[in-house]
């Protein structure tokens, strides 16, 4: 039994349709403990460095304007697993390609606006968590 943290974000897409507390059920019905989140919203700079792992892709520039369109929902979940069990409640990155009952089959809009990120493996995760998390904000 493996308890990990993983960083997640409720995206622009799902904050402008007040989707909050239905992600947040999600994770919770799920047994993923939410022990951390805020609500902010991201500067250009900000989401170009949150996203720099992608900053020769095509969808790069596009992306980082759609993370600051609008706040969005950072949040630290704990559970077993945590990590792949979040990406399995996310599903696919194409909503058009997610198993039924995932959160991005039920929710997302398009590739992009996907509602959802989830950290795709431990050390990413702790990178990730870092980026929007102080130690002392961190309460499980
Ligand atoms: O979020 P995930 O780890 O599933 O996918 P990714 O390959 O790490 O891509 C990061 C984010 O870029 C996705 O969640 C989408 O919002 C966006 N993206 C996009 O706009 N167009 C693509 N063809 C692929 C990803
Ligand atoms: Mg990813």
């Amino acid at each position: 039994m493996t308890i990990e943290r993983t960083l997640s974000i409720i995206k622009p897409d799902a904050t402008r349709r007040d989707l909050t507390g239905r992600i947040n059920a999600r994770f919770e019905e799920a047994g993923l403990k939410i022990v951390a989140q805020k609500r902010l919203r991201l500067t250009l700079e900000q989401a170009k460095a949150f996203y720099a792992v992608h900053a020769e892709r095509a969808f790069y520039e596009d992306l980082c304007s759609y993370m600051c369109s609008g706040p969005i929902v950072v949040q630290v979940l704990e559970g077993e697993n945590a990590i792949a069990q979040n990406r399995e409640i996310m599903g696919a990155t194409n909503p058009a390609n997610a198993d039924a009952g995932t959160i991005r089959a039920e929710f997302g809009e398009s590739v992009e606006a996907n509602s959802v990120h989830g950290s795709d493996a431990s050390d990413t995760a702790v990178q990730e968590i870092a980026f929007f998390f102080s130690q002392i904000e961190i309460i499980p």
